[in-house]
């Protein structure tokens, strides 16, 4: 260790555990101070015992998160790590959903929630290619995310050497693969289409779960070799966060390394193809508020031909308040009863035509369903209500891009843009559950910027 006092690196790991989780006790001080010394240029120091002084200091903005997670986070990986876990995926965690929405929603969520450089997630969209054989019939997400930059570019690239099969066999190179004139291998566009990476920081309170980015309702979750390089703290938060972001019964997958009975209690512990998986339990839905819904007798019910305590409310006899009815929405979307949720923004709306933020709720849900053309109207009576409501821009331009409309999606994206410009980078955008102006403007230029490069 150099000049720089231990007391210090003390601060700075601290530091570094709240706002990235990652754990840098005394033993790795010598990795903190490299990755620190890497950083200080971009945070704006060329000395790093001043700006070591300055992290222990502040409170770092998520871009100088960033900055610091990008010379910090461990980038191994490589495509089917553990294919135990992905034989679990096929055989046994997607089983009984396939099963059961083969008639149905033909939904599937799936999130890599530390997916480096992106062998995982394709992985995950190879593995689903070849486990459902009318998957073009189905409504697959495949969202991947990570703190660090860098990977992500790499990720969204999907130009991969040698090394990143180390543990594949060449028929996945071949069905999946293009050599490039370099002689390394391109993912091709059909598996590429099917994943959407975006930054994500899994130590934020705020970014999810959250309909904003996607990262509620997951069906299952691979969180695979992230978690072991997390202070103890931070793992518990995460995991417990995790959970959150799953439907009931829905399946997180770590690493054989990271399993423990004392981390994942709320879990109940599923072994299959020689995996350990967490499953969240069935029960674990939270209950319906009781401020959420007026009870309603049941010959009153009968008559009105709607199920009791259904979860959803009823037209005749629901008293609820625009508050309790935006509770109901939200919660039902967040656990992925996108028909109820749907009801209770009905309701919303009844109970105040002015409010933008039920169409806004309400064009979410139904974006979701694929409904598009109804989701813009909805999107578009929340801007006529309130034309500065930034998430409904954004959503537009979300929409334009999903229907190839990329200028459509570049002005709307450019008005969100143009709107956040106004805010400071932590201010929090409203209805978006706590993502900071900052966040937004940086995801949005990165979609922008993908939009442009798929041109
Ligand atoms: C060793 S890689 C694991 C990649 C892949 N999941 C696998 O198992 O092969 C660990 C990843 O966790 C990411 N990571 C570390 N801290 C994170 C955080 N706070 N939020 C999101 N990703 C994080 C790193 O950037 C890195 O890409």
């Amino acid at each position: 260790m150099s000049t720089i006092s231990a007391e210090r690196w003390v601060r700075v790991s601290e530091v570094v555990a709240e706002t990235t989780g990652l754990h840098f006790p005394p033993d790795r001080f010598d990795d903190l101070q490299r990755g620190v010394t890497l950083s200080a240029s971009a945070l704006g120091f060329d000395d790093v015992a001043a700006c070591a002084d300055w992290i222990g200091s502040v409170l770092l903005a998520p871009k100088q998160v960033q900055i610091l997670a990008s010379h910090l986070t461990i980038g191994e990986t490589y495509f089917f790590r553990d294919s135990n876990t992905y034989d679990a995926l096929t055989g046994c965690m997607l089983e009984d959903i396939v099963r059961e929405r083969r008639n149905g929603s033909r939904r599937l969520r799936i999130w890599s929630a530390a997916c480096c450089t992106g062998e995982e997630p394709y992985s995950l969209a190879m593995a689903l290619r070849q486990a459902l054989p009318d998957f073009s019939k189905w409504d697959v997400t495949i969202l991947a995310t990570d703190i660090n930059p860098v990977f992500l570019e790499k990720a969204a690239a999907g130009i991969y050497g040698e090394w990143s099969f180390r543990a594949e066999s060449s028929d996945i190179k071949a069905r999946y693969f293009r050599r490039t004139a370099d002689g390394r291998y391109a993912v091709i566009p059909e598996i590429r289409a099917m994943v959407k990476f975006a930054p994500l920081n899994l130590m934020s309170d705020v970014a999810y779960p959250s309909p904003v980015t996607d990262t509620h309702a997951m069906d299952v979750i691979f969180c695979r070799n992230a978690l072991m390089y997390f202070a103890p703290a931070a793992m518990r938060k995460v995991i417990g966060k995790l959970h959150d972001a799953l439907i009931p019964g829905g399946w997180l997958a770590v690493s054989p390394s990271e399993a423990s009975h004392a981390l994942f209690k709320q879990f109940v512990l599923v072994k299959s193809h020689g995996a350990l998986l967490y499953r969240k339990g069935v029960a674990d839905a939270p209950d319906v508020p009781a401020w959420s819904w007026t009870p309603v007798a049941p010959e009153a019910a009968e008559a009105a031909d709607e199920p009791v305590n259904s979860g959803a409310p009823t037209t005749a006899f629901c008293t609820a308040t625009p508050e309790a009815c935006a509770a109901g929405a939200r919660m039902h979307a967040d656990l992925g009863e996108l028909e109820q949720a749907l009801a209770w923004c009905e309701r919303w709306t009844a109970a105040d035509k002015l409010d933008p933020r039920s169409h806004y709720l309400r064009a979410v849900i139904l974006f979701e369903q694929g409904c598009l053309d109804a989701a813009r109207g909805a999107l578009q009576r929340a801007l006529f209500l309130q034309p500065d409501f930034v998430l409904a821009h954004y959503t537009l331009g979300n929409l334009a891009s999903r229907s190839g409309e990329d200028d459509g999606a570049r002005r709307h994206y450019t008005n969100a843009l143009l709107l956040l410009n106004r805010h400071d980078v932590d201010d929090l955008v409203p209805e978006s559950e706590g993502l900071t102006a900052g966040r937004l403007t940086e995801t949005i230029t990165s979609m922008m910027m993908a939009t442009s490069h798929d041109e």
